[in-house]
């Protein structure tokens, strides 16, 4: 199979259809692959129908892609089984639903651990959590190229650290999080660990079980899928061990009028109507993705963000968000003082590149970065040098026209 970026783009619709764009925003919302519209027309058009409630042969054939779609889910994340898959509406209700639920068998002045480089949805619920429930909250600091600083790791931890929840890569940076250090500190003093996969699963399939920690989300539509649905994995036994977040049908064993009692997980962690075709979407983009190889794939976002890092070096004043080389996932951000990034972002739309400018849903991390918002380029496996280039002549013209 070929892996050239042309080839690849050639299978987006929304690519294909628009040879003069420039997409560097996959960090927000990769494209959709055609293999994904493909299966969603398939499963509405053949097996639409509620799923574990039916017993009629149409809701057979929804249970069936739905409970497929939790296999390939499992595969692609090498977890121990498909019951360790809880289909969500995203990662942020992956992590409400972690932030809920193991929250509640915390005790006021247990500690979590998040850090300052976590995007939104993996600080404001625990500081929800905090304000709740009276647990302590504390931030791993960032180094001055925006890696988590894990020196004093022990000291936050602290005798009662219950919980580390942080970001596998980052949003704004693309600096990977060093996992098997958090990993083990955390085992040391029985504290879960939850890694916010959603800007890694775009660059390949995981290991939650080489990752080692308990919990992992991601959203659907950051690997190539539908929007409006996400994964949860967590680890069987810690599963287990939480109460549900949200009530309502399908995560209960019995309902009486005085009381109810629970469904095992992932059931008991899927209240109401599930994504189901979104599921089915999903896990034609995870098994396409498992098609692929990454070596390949890796080889050429790195040199691309390389390339990009290298042309962005050139431009006076620019202060690159993260770090300069060394392990990165292709998500390069920075400030030019003096222009506006929702400016710089304008400017580079009349030319078609789209790219995010913002706070990114990051704003500790930017304040520690001391910039209020700053641009972004996310590179994926259909970029090319192409994109590369016209975004540094982009660049130039907007500092022509905005300075
Ligand atoms: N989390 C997405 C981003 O970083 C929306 O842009």
């Amino acid at each position: 199979m070929s892996h050239t970026a042309a080839s690849l783009r050639a299978q987006f619709p929304l690519l294909a259809a628009t040879p003069e764009l420039h997409y560097l925003d996959s960090a927000a919302t990769a494209q959709i692959h055609r293999t994904v519209l493909d299966a969603v027309l398939h499963h509405e058009t053949t097996s639409r129908a509620n799923v574990l409630r039916g017993t009629y042969r149409l809701a057979e054939a929804a249970d069936l892609a739905y409970e497929q779609a939790r296999q390939t889910a499992a595969r692609f994340l090498n977890a121990g089984s498909a019951d360790e898959i809880v289909f969500t509406s995203g990662a942020t209700a992956a992590l409400n639903l972690v932030s809920h639920a193991f929250g509640a068998t915390l005790q006021p002045g247990d500690r979590v651990l998040i850090s300052v480089a976590e995007h939104h949805s993996n600080f404001v619920p625990w500081q929800m959590l905090r304000d709740r429930c009276g647990i302590e909250l504390t931030l791993i600091p960032v180094s001055a190229d925006g890696r988590l600083d894990l020196e004093r790791l022990a000291d936050l931890m602290g005798s009662r650290c219950r919980f580390i929840a942080v970001t596998q890569c980052s949003n704004v940076t693309g600096a990977w999080t060093d996992v098997a250090a958090i990993v083990a500190a955390a085992r040391e003093a029985g504290a879960r660990v939850l890694l916010d996969g959603a800007q890694a699963v775009q660059h390949g399939p995981q290991d939650v079980q080489a990752l080692g920690g308990d919990f992992y989300a991601f959203s659907g539509h950051k690997c190539f899928g539908p929007g409006g649905v996400g994964v949860l994995w967590g680890r069987a036994e810690a599963l287990t061990q939480m109460p549900p977040f949200l009530g309502g049908g399908g995560m209960i064993a019995e309902v009486t009028p005085e009381a109810s009692t629970w469904a095992a997980p992932p059931q008991r962690f899927e209240a109401g109507t599930p994504p189901i075709a979104q599921a089915v979407g999903l896990a034609a983009a995870l098994e396409w993705m498992m098609t692929l190889d990454w070596t390949v794939i890796r080889a050429r976002e790195d040199a691309l963000c390389k390339r990009l890092i290298e042309g962005l070096a050139r431009i006076p004043s620019l202060h690159l968000l993260g770090p300069q080389n060394g392990e990165r996932a292709p998500i390069v951000s920075f400030d030019i003082p003096g222009l506006h990034p929702h400016d710089i972002c304008q400017v580079l739309d009349a030319q078609s590149l789209a790219l995010r400018g913002g706070h990114h849903c990051a704003q500790p991390l930017l304040a520690a970065f001391g910039v209020e918002a700053c641009t972004r380029a996310s590179i994926a496996l259909y970029n090319d040098e192409a994109d590369i280039e016209a975004l540094l002549g982009g660049l130039d013209c907007a500092r022509r026209e905005l300075s």
